[in-house]
């Protein structure tokens, strides 16, 4: 388990990932640009890795997931309907003496305090709010900042033209929701997931990668049955303890159940990548947290070296996923403003409801109802209108139509690289028979994810029997993983070389490899990353004895 480290570590992680090649600074030939990151070789791959795995576990290793790869810029009328377009801003406020810029809500969590909401929904300061950067408290009044690129399609720079880079992927799935269902031959409950850009212009990134203005989301957009109807059809919605897996997904679950589910998954997801649990921390939002429409959120929290500590010292840990339980309230919104019907029909539904006691049914169609009723008045419809399509909404439940609800697992790419570098990040001081001493950096990551899976290392690069066999043995791998050849300096080096870039086994190509002992004749000498230990291997057994450890 790694240790909850200083920031004086992020420091020398930041130094290795540019060192190494895991992390650079976009556009660093001209001074950078605040809030942009670039990927080397080392984090290319690294970052590959850990796509491949969660696109494997989340769509192809389901029955009851499919996967969406939409544009970048959509539609505007998607983010108005999303209610991005009105209210997807943070507050912001500069110093009136320095001139510095920030984010309201961390600039008063940075001193402890909290950003307060007057009755008519304005941002208010709290007593004694001042400016980090020059203490003065004269501060402009928060207001708020909407978060989205803007841009134009097309040659005119006209209102009319205006779009949106993607401000998250979730958007193009619920608007995608009927195609997908549809030619992927699903039925709810079923998911449908995606990996891709999206953009916040952010008002102050900060925390190196953790908060960047471009980055990437692997969103999960999980569409179950309402309530209303699994009791319809099971009699009963079975809810499940707040911890721990609920176990394989059943008929009678309602969202509760679900959700824990997705929180759950996600949890093993990170363990099998090295995240051990107590790496981890859990934010349950609370009421007022949550958006208006959400039922719950977990976020799911890595303890990186910059998260802050609580009064007893504990390191609670700063977001790497969010598992929200959204209700119906995107595909509601998206039927509104397009027009187009997002509902289903389940013909299980339409058949149990007609066994259904009349008590049973009345109930049943009042709770539903009342929900609808309760998102339409929400979301701004007048009140007679909003009990009127409530009631159609109501009677369609009766005859097998809903809205479908959602479970939105929605993790961050570059937060969990973040994570994964944090946690393999090792020094370990080494000092030699004449008392020198010197700092080895190990990074182990976890070999699911580590960029390079092997080195390939000839003893001696002036001996072409050795080069031969070596260059053999890459090429042998070469097909099934990612392999590093590497014949430059002495052995010793070219082990650290790979520690650093966080390679979990080396093979050494040896004398013996080419039979110096008969008995040792097209073997290898195999290294482990972590504790140095070696041992001999077979070259026609080295493939699945490595493919079974990184897959
Ligand atoms: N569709 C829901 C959604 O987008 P979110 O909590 O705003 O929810 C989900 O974002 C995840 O995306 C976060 O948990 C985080 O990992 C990542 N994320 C959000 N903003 C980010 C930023 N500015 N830089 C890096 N990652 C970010």
């Amino acid at each position: 388990m790694a240790e909850p480290k200083t920031n004086e570590s992020m420091e020398k992680i930041v130094s290795l990932c540019k060192r190494r090649g895991f992390i650079f600074q976009s556009s660093e030939i001209y001074g950078g640009i605040n809030g942009f990151w670039d990927y080397g070789p080392l984090g290319a791959e690294l970052k590959r890795n850990v796509k491949e795995l969660w696109w494997n576990t989340m769509t192809r290793e389901r029955e009851d997931v499919a996967g969406l790869e939409a544009t970048i810029i959509m539609s505007p009328a998607i983010w108005k309907a999303s209610g991005h377009v009105d209210t997807f801003s943070d507050p912001m406020c500069d110093c009136r003496k320095c001139k510095k810029r920030f984010r309201a809500d961390q600039l008063c969590e940075d001193q402890g305090l909290a950003l307060t909401k007057d009755a008519n929904g304005k941002f208010i300061f709290p007593a004694g709010t001042k400016c980090t950067n020059c203490e003065s408290t004269d501060l402009t009044e928060p207001r708020p900042f909407n978060l989205m690129f803007k841009t134009y399609v097309g040659p005119v720079e006209s209102e009319d033209n205006v779009a949106y880079l993607r401000p998250e992927t979730a958007q193009a799935i619920f608007a995608q929701f009927k195609n997908v269902m549809e030619t992927a031959r699903q039925k709810v409950p079923f998911g449908i997931g995606q990996i891709g850009k999206a953009f916040r212009n952010e008002v102050t990134p900060r925390n190196y990668t953790f908060r960047s203005r471009e980055f990437e989301q692997m969103e999960l957009e999980f569409f179950i049955k309402p309530d209303e109807a699994v009791e319809a059809i099971h009699g009963s919605v079975v809810t499940v303890p707040e911890t721990g897996h609920p176990g394989e997904p059943q008929p009678n679950w309602g969202w509760q159940a679900w959700h824990q589910y997705w929180v759950e998954e996600r949890v093993r997801f990170y363990e099998g990548i090295g995240l051990a649990r107590a790496t981890l921390g859990f934010h349950r939002q609370t009421a007022e947290e949550l958006a208006h429409y959400a039922r719950a959120c977990v976020d799911i929290l890595f303890k990186f070296p910059f998260s802050k500590r609580d009064e007893n010292g504990n390191v609670k840990g700063d977001e790497l996923e969010g598992v929200a339980a959204r209700s119906d309230f995107d595909l509601s919104q998206h039927a509104r403003f397009s027009g187009k019907p997002m509902g289903v029909f389940d013909d299980e539904l339409r058949q149990a409801w007609g066994k259904l006691p009349k008590e049973k049914q009345d109930d049943l169609w009042r709770r539903y109802y009342e929900n609808r009723k309760r998102y339409l008045t929400k979301s701004g419809v007048e009140a007679e209108a909003a009990g009127k399509q409530a009631t159609d909404d109501a009677n369609g439940l009766a005859k097998g139509q809903y809205i479908p609800h959602v479970i939105e697992p929605s993790a961050g790419v570059d937060r969990l690289i973040l994570a994964l570098i944090t946690n393999a990040y090792t020094e370990t001081v080494k000092t030699d028979d004449k008392g020198k001493s010197e700092t080895i950096y190990t990074m182990k990551f976890h070999p699911r994810v580590a960029p390079i899976k092997v080195g390939v290392l000839p003893l001696l690069k002036n001996k072409p029997e050795l080069v031969a066999k070596a260059v053999a043995v890459r090429d042998l791998l070469r097909p099934w993983m990612n392999v590093y050849y590497d014949d430059g300096g002495s052995i010793g080096k070219r082990y650290a070389r790979q520690d650093e870039a966080g390679t979990p086994f080396c093979v050494t190509i040896d004398f013996d490899t080419l039979g110096e002992k008969p008995e040792l004749l097209d073997t290898v000498t195999l290294r482990y990353r972590d504790d140095g230990k070696q041992e001999r291997l077979k070259i026609s057994e080295l493939r699945d004895w490595l493919l079974a450890r990184i897959r």
